[in-house]
C-alpha cells in the first residue's frame, strides 16, 4: 500500500513573516489529518524558522531545489547538506525550473543522485507542455524524463523516491487535467517506465503525484484513481483552507 502524501509547493511566495504566520495557522488543521503525509515546502530562506515552528508535528518540510555539489564556490547555491539539515524531501526538476532556469533530464539526474547521497526523499517532475501534448508526446517526454532523471538510482533507494506529474500547460493556469487521463499517463508511462528501470514491484511501490491546478473542488477526482497518490500543490498551498480540505480529501482516499 503507497501511503498517500499532499505537499505545498510554495514557490517564490511569502517573506519570512508572512511564512510563519501561514504555517501557524496551517499546521495545526495538517497535524490533525491522519492516514496522510503532509510536505511544506517554502522558498529556502524561510527553512530554518519553519523547521522550529513543525518540531514535534506530523508536517514534513521540503526544498524547492539544491545543487548537486558538496560545498565550494557556487555562489547563490544551496547544498544538499544544508537542505537535509532541515528537510526531509526535496523538489527536483520542477517545470518552472526547467523553463526558466536551464534545468535538464541531466542536471536533474545529478541532483537525484545527490538527494540518494545524504538520503533526502526527492520529489521529482515530469510533465509535457502545451505544444508537447497537442502534438501527442506526451507519453514520450514523460518516459524520457522518468529514464533519464532517474537513471542508475540504486535499487535500494528508489523505492523512497516520489514522483510528480505535472502536465505543464495544468501548472497555474487553473486548467487541470482529468482524474482519467492523468491515472493513464500514471499508470501506464510513468509506472511502465519506472519499471524498466528498477522492476515491477519497485515501480509499484514508488508514490506518484499528480500537479497542476490541484484545488479542494477537483483534489478528490484526482485522489479517488487507482494509480495518483497524492498531489503537488502551488497555488492553493498558500491558502489555509483549501490546502487543509485538499489534505483531508487524500486522507480519505
Ligand atoms: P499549481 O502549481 O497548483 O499552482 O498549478 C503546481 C506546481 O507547480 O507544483
Amino acid at each position: 500500500m503507497r501511503r498517500p502524501l499532499v505537499a505545498g509547493n510554495w514557490k517564490m511566495n511569502k517573506t519570512v513573516g508572512e511564512a510563519s504566520e501561514l504555517v501557524n495557522s496551517m499546521a495545526p488543521k495538517l497535524n490533525e489529518l491522519k492516514g496522510v503525509e503532509k510536505v511544506l515546502c517554502p522558498p529556502f530562506i524561510s527553512l530554518p524558522v519553519i523547521s522550529y515552528l513543525l518540531k514535534g508535528g506530523e508536517v514534513g518540510l521540503g526544498a524547492q531545489n539544491m545543487y548537486w555539489e558538496e560545498k565550494g564556490a557556487f555562489t547563490g547555491e544551496v547544498s544538499p547538506a544544508m537542505v537535509k539539515e532541515l528537510c526531509q524531501y526535496v523538489i527536483l526538476g520542477h517545470s518552472e525550473r526547467r523553463t526558466y532556469f536551464g534545468e535538464t533530464d541531466e542536471t536533474v539526474k545529478k541532483r537525484v543522485h545527490a538527494a540518494q547521497k545524504i538520503d533526502l526523499i526527492p520529489i521529482v517532475c515530469v510533465g509535457e507542455t502545451l505544444q508537447q501534448y497537442e502534438s501527442k508526446q506526451t507519453n514520450e517526454v514523460v518516459a524520457r524524463q522518468i529514464k533519464f532523471g532517474l537513471a542508475d538510482v540504486d535499487a535500494a533507494f528508489a523505492p523512497r523516491i516520489v514522483v510528480a506529474y505535472e502536465p505543464v500547460w495544468a501548472i497555474g493556469t487553473g486548467k487541470a487535467s482529468s482524474g482519467p487521463s492523468a491515472n493513464e499517463v500514471v499508470g501506464k508511462v510513468i509506472r511502465g517506465a519506472l519499471s524498466e528501470l528498477f522492476g515491477n514491484q519497485t515501480a509499484q511501490a514508488i508514490r506518484v503525484l499528480y500537479g497542476g491546478s490541484v484545488t479542494a473542488s477537483n483534489a478528490a477526482e484526482f485522489f479517488g484513481q487507482s494509480e495518483i497518490d497524492g498531489a503537488l500543490v502551488g497555488g492553493a498551498s498558500l491558502k489555509v483552507d483549501e490546502f487543509v480540505a485538499i489534505t483531508k480529501a487524500a486522507s480519505k482516499s
